[in-house]
């Protein structure tokens, strides 16, 4: 058996955890070739037989705790929906096709696609064709549906509640009240999840729209009442009831996602306004997704990744690994990617943040 692997999508700690566990696998217990597919579907579409890298255990040896991916990811194309130029105009097509004759040429008998939402979705596609595919779920939004956690969630997570405790100090020192700003495209775990771990006052998050004047009351009452400083916590899909959410580039919805960011500059702003209380915002961005894995991601990306390999071996093709309780198991990927998850507001780590005092808005 001749296995690739790609990681697509946003990278996420604990991918070179997933490679080399597949590598390891796939070699060690199967005697099994393996074919890295470098910077992912793009790289094959691109720069055709030059992505692909024979994967050896040499190559995969110390990887574990790095973060990023060695293999390159890549979260601009689709390859059933890429921007091309024919005859001087840019125009939308669909290269599934070239992508799949390539993997044939290749020898390439089963696709390993490590990814979040996006990348998955381009895995189903591709299985719907014939091709073999098994999904590995990764994102540090943990939005994906199906499994309990994606890898690279508790990495984040860890970056992010050591991120508010630091700031917790500081908004102490001068009296203010700090806004951090997130990641979570259209899912607040890391905020409310940080949020929580971190005692913040205030979390936003996409799924429960807030408005100002409470979060502005929120703060005044605690000012009010003796404390010096306060903390939110915004994801940064996050916006007011009645508003929209706050992007800092467009995009055309088809070969392009509009880039999210600047609600916490905007929270901070105005409810310096609306409180007269001093208020700093800090955007914590792509540091939470850098940096090597925690251990739990450490585990957990191994998991997923020896699984995958017995997946393939199991000939159980276009399904993902999952952690459901303690089990990794196997899911239809149409099923995870069927319905987002998403944080429940009436749920019980909401009504349990709410008993803390925490206002969402
Ligand atoms: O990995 C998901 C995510 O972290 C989202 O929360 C965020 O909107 C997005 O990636 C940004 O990624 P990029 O700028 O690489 O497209």
């Amino acid at each position: 058996m001749h296995i690739g692997i790609l990681t697509g999508g946003g990278d996420a700690p604990g991918l070179n955890a997933v490679i080399r566990a597949v590598v390891k696998t796939a070699i060690g217990r199967y005697e099994w070739e393996v074919t890295g597919i470098e910077d992912g579907f793009d790289g094959l579409i691109e720069r055709a037989f030059k992505a692909l890298r024979p994967m050896t255990l040499k190559d995969v040896r110390g990887i574990l705790p790095q973060g990023g991916t060695i293999l390159g990811a890549a979260n601009r194309g689709n390859p059933f929906a890429r921007r091309v130029i024919r005859d001087g105009q840019p125009v939308v097509e669909d290269c599934s096709g070239l992508v799949l004759d390539r993997l044939r040429v290749a020898g390439i008998e089963a696709l390993v696609v490590v990814g979040g939402d996006g990348t998955l979705r381009i895995g189903q596609e591709l299985y719907e064709k014939g091709c073999p595919v098994v999904g590995v779920p990764k994102t540090i939004d943990n939005d994906l549906g199906g499994t309990d956690v994606t890898f690279g969630f508790d990495t984040a997570l860890t970056t992010a509640t050591s991120a508010i405790d630091k700031l917790h100090t500081t908004a102490e020192s001068h009296h203010r009240v700090m806004v951090v700003e997130v990641m979570g495209r259209d899912a607040g775990w890391i905020a409310l999840h940080s949020g929580i771990a971190g005692g913040a006052d205030v979390i936003l998050i996409p799924e429960m729209p807030f408005r100002w004047e409470v979060v502005a009351e929120a703060i005044q009452a605690r000012s009010k009442g003796g404390a010096k400083f306060s903390i939110i916590v915004a994801a940064e899909g996050a916006r007011p009831a009645g508003g929209e959410q706050i992007f800092s580039r467009a995009g055309d919805g088809v070969t392009t996602v509009a880039r999210l960011g600047g609600i916490g500059n905007v929270v901070a702003q105005r409810l310096e306004e609306m409180t007269g209380l001093e208020t700093r915002c800090t955007v914590l961005g792509y540091l939470q997704r850098g940096g090597g894995p925690t251990p739990f991601d450490r585990l957990l990306a191994t998991r997923y990744g020896a699984a995958a390999v017995r997946l393939v071996a199991e000939g159980k093709f276009g399904h993902m690994v999952a952690l459901q309780g303690q089990e990794i198991t196997a899911i239809p990927i149409a099923d995870a990617i069927r319905v987002p998850k998403r944080v429940n507001p009436e749920g019980e780590k909401v009504r349990m943040a709410r008993d803390m005092g925490v206002c969402f808005g």
